[in-house]
């Protein structure tokens, strides 16, 4: 029993950080332009619709406030951990060095929801922007050639048209396996492809909030949170539309909107300085991105009434709504460069975190751990997860993915909140470059933030996320628990 809770010692840590063969060349700027790139895209360009039309009104920059003060807190404590043990494996590490190894093993289980779902969600949202663009430009994709099956039988059933043979999200496999490829040939030239991205998302971003403040109409702000509305949902329970409840709904949907800024934390072997530059990032990156989502959901709001929001592409929408197709046509574009960046991102932080797993033996080191000879880099487990999310994003619906990628991240952020906590109480003697204020407060609020949160994700994606969980218990027991580094050293001993 005592094996499951086994913790690996803070200085096997620091041993494998100096053994690391990945090329560090990320410095603080590097650092939080990958968090921003992870950070703004498809919660910005295209959750925010659905928020406010449906759940929060004008008081959608309200759910932004929520749900980024949650995200703050776990970022906060994120950062303290990245400072003491600034190692690949992000969450799964921490909760390794403090709770103990099941523990461990089920963030990291967990950690593939949100960077595989993760990135999966946003190659199907690319595909849809991508589809947009095309047909700027008068070519359209046939609907079985860029949707999931259920998705293109739904809109053929709008457009009256028979629903077809089969369907295969083409756009979102391809995009896929372009961002693999660049991951294979290396971090350095993903770097510097996200960070013309990260400059170009931030540009338009900006572009929208100050062009869009010309076009406010502070009546549009008026009721700021409409009267609560509830109505009975096609599984017979009810939903809270409007009100504070709607307002809170609202923020459980944007709240992937900020999935990312942990991503640079699987960053920290490939820092240059990673004990203070990946604390900063982790930290920058979110407050700049929360004081951008406020402003653009304030300027949205106030350009169009909530009510005549598109929810499928609320900011490109507002724009042709105005007049501006010029805005239109640059706003489509930037959102499909910026939900690239967001893929290269989840990519490379998951082959990070199964490299961490896979060196302290919890995963097949052959597979997971394996470096190309000249490029550095993980290419076999980059290239099984892009395959992986090349089938998945090719075939399933949209808003399936999003949900699990939410519900696991969620998780991660409330167990590195806790995981904190008893590293301070446990070692208060380590070295920290960076502490988290007042952290037994902020770790008790990131806690109960993203459990609260937690507890208003639907049933069904409930039941899939069991299911997931016992799926890596038993994996747990049939192979890491035995292949354990740590199991190894302990049999030694005896
Ligand atoms: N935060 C990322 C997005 O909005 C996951 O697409």
């Amino acid at each position: 029993m005592s094996d499951l809770f086994r913790k690996k010692p803070i200085s096997m840590f620091e041993a494998d950080m100096k053994k690391s063969e990945l090329k560090r060349i990320l410095g603080k700027w590097g650092l939080t332009s990958l968090g921003i790139g992870a950070i703004i895209g498809g919660g910005i360009f295209t959750l925010t619709g659905i928020a406010a039309h449906d759940y929060a009104g004008p008081a959608l920059a309200l759910s932004f406030v929520i749900a980024g003060i949650g995200c703050l807190f776990a970022s906060l404590c994120y950062a303290e951990f990245a400072s003491v043990l600034p190692v690949e494996g992000s969450a799964y590490a921490y909760a390794y060095g403090t709770v103990g190894e099941l523990f461990a093993w089920f963030i990291g289980w967990n950690l593939i929801l949100e960077y595989m779902m993760g990135a999966t969600t946003v190659a199907v949202a690319w595909s849809g922007y991508f589809v947009k663009l095309l047909h700027l430009f008068h070519i359209d994709f046939p609907i079985w050639l860029c949707n999931d099956m259920v998705t293109a039988t739904e809109k053929c059933a709008q457009m009256g048209l028979p629903a077809p043979d089969w369907a295969f999200n083409l756009p979102a496999f391809l995009i896929t396996w372009l961002v693999t490829m660049i991951l294979v040939k290396g971090i350095k030239e993903a770097a510097s492809t996200n960070n013309i991205i990260v400059i170009i998302k931030i540009a338009v971003v900006l572009f929208v909030i100050i062009v869009g403040a010309f076009y406010i109409n502070t009546d549009n702000w008026t009721p700021f949170i409409p009267a609560e509305v509830t109505t009975i949902g096609e599984d017979g329970k009810e939903i809270v539309s409007f009100g504070f409840g709607g307002v809170l709904t609202a923020a459980t949907i944007v709240f992937f909107a900020y999935i990312g800024f942990d991503a640079v934390s699987t960053q920290a072997g490939e820092a240059i300085n990673p004990k203070k530059d990946v604390p900063f990032a982790i930290v920058a990156s979110l407050v700049v991105c929360t004081i951008l989502y406020i402003l653009v959901s304030l300027v949205l709001t106030g350009m169009v009434k909530y009510d005549q929001l598109d929810k499928a592409a609320p900011v490109a929408s507002a724009f042709s709504g105005i007049g501006l197709n010029w805005a239109v046509f640059l706003i489509t574009i930037a959102a499909t460069a910026g939900l690239t960046s967001v893929m290269l991102v989840m990519m490379l932080g998951q082959t990070r975190i199964f490299l961490g797993m896979a060196k302290d033996g919890l995963l097949p080191r052959g597979m997971f751990a394996s470096l190309h000879p000249k490029f550095k880099t993980p290419y076999k487990s980059t290239l099984l997860i892009g395959l992986i999310i090349s089938v998945v994003a090719s075939v399933t619906p949209i808003d399936k993915v999003s949900e699990m990628c939410s519900m696991g991240t969620l998780l991660a952020f409330a167990m590195v909140c806790v995981a904190v906590m008893i590293l301070r109480y446990k070692r208060p003697d380590l070295e920290r470059p960076y502490k988290t204020p007042a952290v037994y407060l902020i770790g008790t609020l990131g806690v109960s933030f993203n459990l609260f949160l937690m507890y208003f994700v639907r049933a069904e994606t409930w039941f899939f996320f069991l299911i997931w969980g016992g799926l890596g218990i038993i994996v747990y027991f049939l192979y890491s628990k035995r292949n354990s580094n740590l199991n190894k050293l302990e049999s030694k001993n005896e």
